[in-house]
């Protein structure tokens, strides 16, 4: 199969690349589309035979359920019940934008397969030109994942999804870089207290300011039976090919770990620009140290580039955990697989 991919910049007129898209999509096709999150690859979430198809191009665990995407605040209704008080305030503050909560799935709509089993589902209203524009002319509820092969970082530019999918999907659109890097926050708000099942933009801090008190487990939690979690979560992620160590952001000791690994392996060094001159056989850079939001848009795209070295193994500076900072190094410690490297 061949990839074709549809410029949706902003400079373009484009509405010629909506139909194709959405015709694709009515005919059951699957479509890679940006949100400001990662990249999405989408199929209409009741169609079951496309729905699978998302599941074969990435290599997915069929246990593990997939987003569903509206394009309007007023459509939650028709694929959940029971929406709660809480569940209310969350749309009203939070979407469009990067919060998937998740409901009580109302039965035999939605194809069996997005759902994976569960009687709940995950929702949420992207906040993208093209993303709501894409929804919004479909008029049908889209279910997406991140448009990449499982296990790896998420897209968070169109050749991301070319280098992944080439081939395996018709067709991507290419809205230049998402604007957030990470993907949506997902809160299970069916508890009596809502958790939060994966960090992301919208913080813990965020929604309390809205919803008051919320449970939000440290990845040594997760691991105890009894702690809700994403079905998702229990699988390797966004990892590149080379091991990942994290490392204290501190140059004597990266200067010293390089020095120890040099004899034997190829470094890369995944770290913010003040680290710039630090004598890595690679180094790519995660943007302003002061700046969470620079470095969560530059992560993924970090973490894809040692994949086109030949570096063999992979230093990456821990960040503080304030803000966006509990996303960013929930998904570091996932790259590296909770390895540190000692001295
Ligand atoms: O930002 C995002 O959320 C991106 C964009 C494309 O919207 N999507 C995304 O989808 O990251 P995916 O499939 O890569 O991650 C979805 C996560 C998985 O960890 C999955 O297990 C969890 O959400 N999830 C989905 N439905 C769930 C449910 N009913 N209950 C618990 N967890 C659920
Ligand atoms: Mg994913």
């Amino acid at each position: 199969m061949h990839t074709f991919q549809l410029n949706v910049d902003e400079f373009v007129d484009n509405s010629e690349n909506y139909t194709q898209a959405v015709d694709l999509l009515n005919n059951g096709e699957i479509v890679a589309f940006p949100t400001e999150t990662v990249y999405g690859l989408g199929a209409v979430a009741t169609n079951e035979q496309a729905v699978k198809k998302i599941f074969a191009a990435k290599g997915r665990p069929s246990d593990n359920p997939l987003i569903v995407h509206i394009g309007t605040v007023e459509e939650v209704s028709l694929y959940t019940t029971n929406i709660s008080e809480v569940a209310q305030k969350c749309m009203e503050a939070f979407w469009p934008g990067p919060l998937t909560l998740v409901m009580d799935v109302k039965p035999n709509v939605l194809a069996p397969s997005v759902t994976a089993g569960l009687d709940t589902v995950g929702i949420r209203m992207p906040d993208h030109p093209v993303a709501l524009e894409l929804l919004q002319t479909l008029k049908k509820p889209l279910a997406a994942p991140s448009a990449n092969r499982s296990g790896k970082p998420s897209p968070t530019k169109a050749e991301h999804v070319f280098e992944d999918l080439q081939n395996i999907i018709p067709c991507i659109l290419d809205g230049g870089m998402t604007g957030i890097g990470l993907e949506s926050t997902v809160l299970d708000v069916t508890l009596d207290t809502p958790v939060i099942l994966r960090p992301g933009g919208v913080t813990k801090e965020m929604l309390e300011a809205v919803i008051g008190p919320v449970v939000e487990p440290s990845l040594e939690q997760q691991k105890i039976e009894s702690t809700p979690k994403a079905p998702g979560m229990k699988y390797t992620h966004y990892a590149p090919d080379a091991p990942v160590y994290l490392i204290e952001a501190n140059k004597k000791a990266i200067e010293t770990a390089i020095a120890e690994l040099k004899p034997v392996h190829k470094v890369a060094l995944l770290a913010p620009q003040n680290f710039e001159e630090i004598e890595a056989d690679y180094y790519f850079s995660f943007g302003n140290e002061h700046d969470l939001e620079q470095m969560s848009a530059s992560l993924y795209d970090a973490l894809r580039s040692c994949d086109k070295t030949d570096a063999t193994i992979i230093l990456a500076t821990a960040t503080s955990k304030n803000g966006v900072g509990t996303a960013i190094m929930n998904r570091l410690e996932k790259a590296a697989g909770g390895k540190w490297y000692s001295l």
